[in-house]
């Protein structure tokens, strides 16, 4: 991987960095940034995209919003970082308690980490150890769904689609888990069930993206799947794990995706947009009855997980005035009208040759294409275009920040329409 020198800044030098998932011998360079604002990303040679991605979907108020920003820079100058074994801070703690309120049901006991895998990692140890908590022994496997992404770490990998989480290499390494189909027709709620009935007694859990599977590949499904998945887990007494590290927070169009399905998981995972895309932090909230499970006057009953970093204070600031945003700013209408806007956009696209579907959840607009030939040559297209747009596997998508203005997702939009039409003419 070369730079290009006479375009780039002095200090881009790929030498000793290991850059993710990327072949580092033949991709092109990453493209060197400076700034970013709003839903705009500033290149060390001064162009400026219109960004298409939010930041690996994480930047839902857009970068650098002034109320996250000052919340930060305050928390900066009091008290960036605390261990949080022995000690708390207020940010967390109202944290906490804030995201219980949001969350449905008795969602209510939140352990932090730092990122999406380690809070996936958190509740599948916490399903685990539920069940031996209860002196129920040998659940220690987990249903996930073909298609489903949970992460880069060892369980989340091992509860992963092998093809579509990219681990297939490593199947003889990871704990072999059961991955099925997503039950949206009878035949597959069937087989589903026909696994629980038969295995109930070595499964802790279910684990699934609910409404849309990201990295998988941006599959949808409906609220329909949520409440079948819902009430297999009570019938076969399994527990129900919602990973929400993507569709939390608006994305999919309400605040969470379990609301469409009006279904209550057992355990809820977070992180991506909780701190609206400025610093890492992940949530895994439990319901009451997992949390009681724990509780014992027992010490070998207590979760014994702890990250270093976990609840750090600079990024519970951030989540906090994330979280205020949402309340005081028209997200969720906001999110409406992105939704109407890519609907409408995107359409041109349809019935074009080569494109398989084109569709839209919430904030999330999607162009399935047969197959993209050359990944990296469809993404510096975009940029030709004075836009940011990530593409992966046979998938072109959208995913902007809330806040970006009409022009600025047309601009989006259009690009990739006339990218899209550009691979097939
Ligand atoms: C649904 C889901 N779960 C977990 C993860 C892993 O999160 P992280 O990359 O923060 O570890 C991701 C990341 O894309 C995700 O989409």
């Amino acid at each position: 991987m070369a730079g290009d020198s006479e375009k780039n800044p002095g200090w881009f030098d790929l030498d000793h960095v290991w850059l993710p998932y990327a072949q580092m011998k033949t991709a092109r360079p990453p493209l060197p940034v400076v700034a970013t604002e709003g839903s705009r990303i500033t290149l060390a040679d001064g162009r400026e995209l219109i960004d298409g991605v939010a930041s690996w979907w994480t930047a839902s108020h857009g970068y650098n919003h002034p109320h996250v920003r000052q919340a930060v820079e305050q928390q900066l100058r009091r008290m960036p970082h605390v261990m949080f074994g022995g000690l708390t801070h207020e940010g967390a703690l109202t944290l906490a308690r804030r995201l219980a309120a949001l969350l449905p049901g008795d969602l209510e006991r939140v352990f932090f980490s730092d990122s999406g895998s380690v809070a996936v990692e958190v509740a599948l140890k916490m399903a685990v150890q539920y069940w031996i908590n209860r002196g129920v022994k040998g659940r220690t496997q987990f249903v996930g769904f073909k298609g489903g992404y949970h992460g880069d770490t060892t369980g989340a990998m091992a509860v992963s689609d092998a093809e579509e989480g990219m681990h297939a290499l490593f199947a003889g390494w990871l704990p072999q888990q059961y991955i099925l189909d997503l039950p949206d027709d009878d035949a597959k709620t069937a087989a589903l069930a026909d696994v629980l009935r038969s295995r109930a007694d070595s499964i802790a859990g279910i684990i699934v993206e609910p409404l849309v599977q990201g990295a998988g590949g941006m599959k949808f499904h409906d609220g329909l799947v949520l409440k079948r998945l819902r009430t297999l887990a009570d019938k076969y007494d399994v527990l129900l794990i919602f990973d929400e590290v993507f569709t939390g927070f608006g994305r999919t169009g309400s605040m969470f995706a379990c609301e469409a399905g009006g279904v209550v998981p057992d355990i809820i995972t977070l992180s991506k947009a909780l701190t609206g895309g400025t610093l890492p932090l992940a949530a895994t909230v439990a319901r009451r009855k997992i949390f009681d499970a724990f509780w014992s006057d027992d010490s070998g009953k207590a979760l014994m997980h702890g990250p270093t970093f976990m609840a750090n204070a600079l990024a519970c600031a951030a989540a906090n005035a994330s979280l205020d945003l949402f309340e005081c700013e028209p997200r969720l209408q906001q999110i409406a009208a992105i939704a109407s806007a890519l609907g409408q956009s995107l359409a041109p696209c349809r019935g074009m040759r080569g494109v398989k579907d084109v569709r839209v959840q919430g904030a999330i607009g999607v162009v399935e294409m047969q197959r993209i030939g050359n990944l990296d040559a469809l993404r510096a297209r975009f940029v030709e275009e004075g836009v940011f747009v990530r593409p992966f596997g046979n998938i072109v998508y959208l995913t902007p920040a809330f806040t970006i203005s009409a022009d600025e997702l047309k601009t989006l939009t259009d690009a990739v329409v006339k990218v899209v039409q550009s691979l097939i003419t």
